[in-house]
């Protein structure tokens, strides 16, 4: 039998902005690698929140996460479980500057083998057209950022993501404000993505199109999160 592999785990975790006012409570759950988990919602339940905890922007107030077989706190350095994690966020900022498609889609290799004091090589840039291609965005790869539809902007999100060549996976409604066309097209092209990278795959979604592939759903409710069934 297969050993179990544990990308995450999250051991009664509970956080709150301000106090006695708790966003989430008491969460145990844990991803195993290659697994695709989608979380589902209301507005303001603490998707967001839940996903700010892996990437390290806010810490648990109660229990532990272990991303990789790193502990996530105050003190441990980002850097090593970070490498190895990519998030497209929910909202994708609007650049005010002029700013080229393959530009934004290598600053996704930042703290990996990006940074703002060195010339971005050869090969980073190599792997920007590459991410690129696999969003089906290389054509627009020299256009400016601000004059792409809110679709393509989420296939450069996703590209962004993608450079890194990630373990783990986290969106965040990356089909929020799209049509019906273009939020067919997204699913898809996540679907094939982690069939292609066979990333672990952490998704918060109100879409049920990504049910089509996802393995687990949790629905966040009253600070806790429970697993449903996929019918
Ligand atoms: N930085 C912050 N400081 C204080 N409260 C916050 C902060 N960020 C979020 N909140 C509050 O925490 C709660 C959960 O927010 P969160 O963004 O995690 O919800 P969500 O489930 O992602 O919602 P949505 O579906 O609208 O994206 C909300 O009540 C929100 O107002
Ligand atoms: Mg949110």
């Amino acid at each position: 039998m297969a050993i179990e592999e544990h990308i995450l785990t999250f051991k009664n975790v509970s956080f709150a902005y301000q106090k006695n006012e708790p966003i989430l409570q008491e969460i145990s759950f844990s991803l195993q690698k290659g697994e695709k988990v989608m979380i589902v919602g209301e507005n303001g339940a603490g998707k967001t929140t839940l996903l700010k905890l892996l990437c390290h922007q806010i810490y648990p107030t109660k229990g532990t996460i272990t991303l990789f077989g790193h502990l996530l706190n105050e003190k441990n350095s980002p850097t090593h479980s970070h490498k190895e994690l990519s998030y497209v966020p929910q909202i994708q900022m609007q650049s005010e500057i002029a700013t080229q498609v393959e530009e934004s889609v290598l600053l996704g290799l930042y703290g990996k083998n990006f940074s703002y004091l060195k010339r971005s090589s050869k090969q980073d840039r190599r792997k920007a057209v590459e991410a690129l291609e696999m969003v089906g965005m290389s054509d627009y790869s020299h256009r400016d950022l601000r004059a792409l539809s809110g679709g393509q902007r989420q296939k450069v999100a996703i590209a962004r993501a993608i450079i890194r060549s990630p373990s783990l996976l986290l969106l965040d409604e990356p089909t929020t404000y799209l049509d019906k066309e273009s939020k067919k097209e997204i699913v898809e092209l996540i679907e094939r993505l982690q069939k292609e990278l066979q990333f672990t795959m952490l998704i918060i979604s109100h879409d049920t199109l990504h049910l089509e592939y996802v393995q687990r759903v949790f629905l966040l409710e009253n600070h806790t999160l429970i697993e449903r069934h996929i019918s």
